[in-house]
């Protein structure tokens, strides 16, 4: 047999020998014995490139925006400039996540500009221009998420995800370089900026790598040089920030004198109350001081002491729970990092459940395809109602109804909406006499309700657990975290347990956060694995051991093949930068390219690659030939996997010769 084929095991027919198994293709490495598994911590110290400024972006499934910090001055964030635009009763931090590409596919805008600009078209016209919102969450609930999967636009018409959010993050990467520029006076390189994009904990590997690949399109970062990106979780990003929280930049619900006396609008209104010797701010560019030293929320806390971040957004609500080390206030992720789509995109749902349900499912959905905008600005007027309601409030909410929804419905049906306000059995939904959907504070209520419910419910599963009976903080995070209705339940629920904590400025404590992670990556000392990860390699067949069918015979050799040899286990606790290594030799002497299958899967227990759940996601090529030094017999080839970070990395290295590959884990391509 030629000795050219990479992996001997695949190469060998299984007709030839009689060997019950078929070989998956990648076992031609057997571990080598004693097979010797080094943890080293200390193996990251490459050299840290050095950039002049961080700029983090938070991708949001309602909302998205970036801040910044120079690494001469970092204890100053600078959160982006205003954009035109902004809605009525809604005051944002951020711009919405919205897109609109031209009927050629072409990018025309983002946020205020690409919605308001769709909302003037013409009806006729706007059939043909193709919209996005909320987008993000096609990322976490695709199941089987590849660099082809599509979008669908408002009008109906699909476009690759991968260009939209390349298109969304090459508009802020434009947006920040001219706004840096105008700050610095001259123009700043892309090569200058070290970016960090944060992602929800709870998305699944391949989605966190799909945004990495969508920063490459936009050209903040290539697979050269891929440590210009960081993508960094959300939650820890709220965490970093929340250490240094002083006590003025924060509200105590505890403090509230607890549930009966807790006021939300007392809350808001003195709480959040900016204290302005230490927030300076003004119109062109928010700035905020971080001191460098820990918050003084952290002076009651001792070393081993641990807090909850929930960051509840638009989208998903996403859980850490982390444990602070003293002196340096570095963390430990004390739990693997859970949550769900439980974010506010739920109460509208539930809104829009509520028009079915008075208006009739089919007259919604053709209303929502006939007419756009008036769509767009029907849950514009519920987003404003919605950020109006809370526990103690009495008075009801009013909703306009658009003109063209009163109008298209008569057309649709042939009566008045009045009339099917009167005929549903929705009886805390009322006509009011100027036009709008009068709604009674329970009705607004129950539409939280739901959402809510689901939150509660996840974070009293999680303090079940024995990571996490003693926490002392509760932070309670994301733009969702301003809803009086959410805060109550939380401090009703858990108020007992931990002192729940509300930052000031809660929308934007993640793109804080994400600044800080930028200027300093260090800062998370430990991690739990997400996965369990492993590569694919030949055993000495043992018998009563290894079961028949995985017997395979290869030149004489009897082998147990499609074995799974263990790196790390889901939910292991890895410090950042901690290297699990292993030796391996060519199952075949002669094999003159070794190719190392890297698979991972969500199970703790798994022997063989074969098994449910277990996927492949990355592949180390190593070339054998073209050595002139005499090789032992018995090659070593090392394979490292590097974890504690919010990425992993592999290396092969052939021992004797010191040929090395390296590969990021790939969950896109398999
Ligand atoms: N007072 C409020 N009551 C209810 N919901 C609110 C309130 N204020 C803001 N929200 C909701 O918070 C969401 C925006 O929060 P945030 O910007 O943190 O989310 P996001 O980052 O876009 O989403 P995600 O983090 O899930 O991707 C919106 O859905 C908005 O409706
Ligand atoms: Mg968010």
């Amino acid at each position: 047999m030629a000795g050219t084929e990479g992996v001997t095991a695949d190469a060998v027919s299984t007709s030839t020998y009689a060997s019950p198994a078929r070989s998956l293709g990648d076992p031609g490495i057997t571990p080598l014995s004693p097979s010797h598994v080094a943890k080293d911590s200390e193996a990251n110290d490459t050299e840290e490139p050095s950039f002049l400024v961080v700029v983090a972006i938070d991708f949001g499934t309602t909302s998205s925006g970036y801040a910044y910090s120079f690494t001469k001055e970092p204890e100053c964030i600078h959160i982006m400039r205003r954009w035109e635009g902004g809605d009525p009763g809604v005051s944002n931090q951020k711009t919405p996540t919205t897109i609109l590409l031209t009927p050629e596919r072409k990018f025309h805008s983002f946020g205020f500009a690409a919605r308001d600009f769709y909302h003037d078209l013409d009806p006729n016209e706007a059939k043909h221009w193709l919209y996005f919102e909320k987008f993000k969450m096609r990322l976490h609930t695709t199941n089987n998420l590849t660099l082809e999967t599509d979008l669908t636009a408002a009008n109906g018409k699909k476009v690759k995800a991968l260009e939209i959010f390349a298109y969304a993050l090459q508009y802020f990467k434009e947006q920040a370089l001219k706004e840096l520029t105008d700050q610095g006076g001259e123009g700043f390189d892309n090569s200058e900026i070290r970016w960090v994009i944060t992602v929800p904990a709870i998305w699944k590997q391949p989605a966190k790598q799909f945004m990495r690949q969508a920063a490459y399109k936009a050209g903040m970062a290539s697979p050269e040089n891929p440590e210009q990106l960081i993508i960094a979780l959300e939650p820890e990003a709220a965490s970093i920030y929340c250490r240094k929280l002083r006590l003025h930049q924060m509200i105590d619900l505890s403090s509230k004198g607890a549930v009966n006396g807790y006021t939300p609008s007392e809350a808001i209104s003195t709480g959040f109350t900016p204290a302005k010797e230490h927030i300076r701010r003004n119109r062109q560019s928010r700035t905020f001081l971080v001191e460098n030293v820990i918050g003084e929320i952290w002076s009651e806390l001792q070393e081993g002491d641990s807090y909850i971040v929930v960051d509840s957004g638009g989208g998903t609500v996403d859980v850490t729970v982390h444990q602070i080390r003293l002196p340096e206030g570095h963390l430990k992720e004390l739990y693997k990092a859970t949550g769900g789509p439980h974010g506010s995109l739920g109460v509208d749902y539930e809104f829009e459940k509520l028009l079915c349900k008075i208006f009739g499912e089919d007259f919604i959905e053709q209303f929502k395809i006939k007419r756009p905008a008036a769509w767009v600005d029907l849950m514009i007027a519920f987003e404003s109602r919605k950020r109006a309601a809370a526990p103690d409030r009495t008075n009801p909410l009013n909703i306009t109804l658009p003109f063209s929804f009163i109008d298209y419905y008569k057309k649709f049906r042939g009566h008045s909406v009045e009339h099917a306000l009167r005929k549903s059995n929705v009886d805390f939904v009322k006509w009011s006499s100027q036009g709008m959907l009068r709604m009674s504070p329970d009705a607004m209520n129950a539409l939280f309700k739901p959402t809510i419910d689901e939150i509660i419910h996840h974070l009293n599963d999680l303090f079940e657990k024995p990571e996490v009976n003693n926490v002392k903080f509760l932070f309670l995070v994301g733009g969702f975290a301003e809803a009086p209705l959410l805060q109550q339940a939380v401090q009703n629920a858990f108020g007992s347990k931990c002192r729940i904590i509300i930052p000031q400025d809660v929308g934007l404590t993640i793109l804080k956060g994400a600044v800080l992670f930028g200027l300093d990556p260090a800062v998370i000392k430990v991690r739990r694995s997400p996965l369990t990860y492993g590569v694919g390699v030949l055993n000495r067949y043992v018998e009563g051991k290894h079961p028949p069918e995985k017997l395979l015979i290869k030149d004489g050799t009897r082998w147990c093949t499609d074995v799974f040899d263990k790196f790390i286990s889901a939910d292991q606790s890895v410090a950042l930068g901690e290297t699990v290594s292993r030796s391996y030799t060519p199952a075949k002497p002669s094999q003159l390219v070794i190719v190392i299958n890297i698979y991972s899967s969500e199970h703790d227990n798994v022997s063989f690659i074969t098994e449910a759940g277990v996927k492949k996601c990355g592949t180390l090529r190593l070339d054998l030939t073209g050595t002139d030094i005499s090789v032992p017999s018995r090659r070593e080839i090392k394979t490292l996997m590097q974890f504690g970070d919010t990425e992993i990395k592999a290396m092969a290295v052939d021992v004797a010769t010191s040929k090395s590959v390296k590969v990021g884990i790939d969950f896109l391509n398999y």
